[in-house]
């Protein structure tokens, strides 16, 4: 299985190939960057710089560390980095291909659901400073990614009902892939993926740097998602779990300004619910702290808060001047 994407600066290559092909499909002028317990599951003789497995590994810190290794091994513009890794390794490496010799050919090898269906494709590379997440970085989108779904048999199950959620949303969102395939629970894992990186493909290909307000309905449950997890301090919930908890709140905030369908909040619930996600947190009583996180979201304007919001299963809009009496309705409804 194949893809491309087309971006303003490059075509990203996306191949669907078995981890035992993946070795001589890396050039031998890659230098792979990896954390040291992706680094454990692939053998090869590439030049290799290995982080930290987990997020402080996304800083300026580890960025610098990692351009000075990369630098020393002699490399010139001919040299290929490839992101070996979940969305932590792929975020830093990109950034370092972004900017090394003010830009090489960059090649993405996810090793999370997470990383295969969102972060690896769509440019968006960085890494975090005390201030906050993905504060400095480029767009980069990959030159190739190649997927290879066998590393998924390797990935703890906790990450892997993680990266459940950004698949579910995509169900949510659009109309692949299709919720009853993924209700039904039979559809392979590959074909899942297939989907959710077609549709992420063609928004990309809309809205790249996102203007047009395509690109940030892929945000749904991100509003009040990174308000959860920037209020925890990114400890308690991975991303799709605090992102689960924000798909029910912006449903149920949806229905309650009268924008969507009512009774789409309890399927979206007990979809998540049944794929083990969380759909609800005591913390979401506590509402100021989450505000004011979500008063600094991108997508909020002049203190507006911005959501995007299903208009009922299988469809969505950007919506920027929620009321936020609204908010905290939903938050603690
Ligand atoms: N660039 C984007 O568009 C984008 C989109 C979404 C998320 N992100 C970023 O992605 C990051 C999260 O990515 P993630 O969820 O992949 O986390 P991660 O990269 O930290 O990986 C999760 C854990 O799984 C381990 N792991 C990875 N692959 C494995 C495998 N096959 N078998 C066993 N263990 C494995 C890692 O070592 C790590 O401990 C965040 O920093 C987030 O901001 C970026
Ligand atoms: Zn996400």
């Amino acid at each position: 299985m194949r893809m491309q994407v087309r971006t303003h600066s490059n075509v990203t290559h996306i191949d669907f190939l078995p981890l035992a092909e993946l070795q001589e499909r890396l050039p031998s002028k890659a230098v792979i960057v990896t954390d040291d317990v992706v680094s454990k599951l692939v053998e090869s003789d590439h030049r290799r710089v290995t982080v930290p497995s987990g997020e402080p590994s996304k800083s300026m810190s580890t960025y610098v560390d990692v351009v000075q290794q990369i630098l020393s091994l002699g490399i010139d513009r001919n040299t290929i980095i490839v992101a070996l890794g979940g969305g932590v390794v792929g975020d830093l490496a990109g950034f370092v291909a972004a900017t090394i010799l003010r830009g090489v050919t960059f090649l993405q090898v996810p090793t999370t659901l997470l990383a295969m269906v969102d972060s690896s494709i769509g440019g968006k590379v960085g890494v975090d400073t005390p201030q906050g997440k993905n504060l400095v970085g480029a767009f980069k989108p990959a030159d190739q990614v190649l997927i290879c779904p066998e590393f998924l048999d390797q990935l703890p199950a906790r990450q892997l009902t993680n990266g459940m959620a950004e698949v579910w949303k995509y169900g949510f969102i659009g109309n692949a892939p299709e919720l009853e395939k993924l209700r039904g629970g039979q559809s392979p894992l590959t074909e899942i993926i297939f989907d959710c990186l077609d549709h992420k493909a063609r928004v990309v290909e809309e809205d790249e740097f996102e203007t047009s307000g395509l690109r940030a309905t892929l945000n749904y449950g991100h509003t009040v998602g990174h308000a959860i997890e920037k209020v925890l301090g990114y400890e308690m919930f991975l991303h799709g779990e605090a992102i689960s908890i924000g798909m029910v709140v912006e449903a149920r905030l949806g229905e309650l300004i009268g924008l969507t369908e009512p009774g789409t909040a309890a399927q979206v619930a007990e979809d998540l619910a049944s794929a083990g996600l969380p759909i609800s947190w005591d913390g979401l009583r506590d509402t100021e702290p989450l505000i004011a996180a979500m008063r600094s979201d991108k997508k909020a304007t002049g203190g507006n808060l911005a959501f995007s919001l299903l208009t009922r299963l299988g469809d969505c809009k950007l919506v920027r001047d929620v009321d936020q009496e609204s908010v905290r309705a939903a938050l603690t409804a």
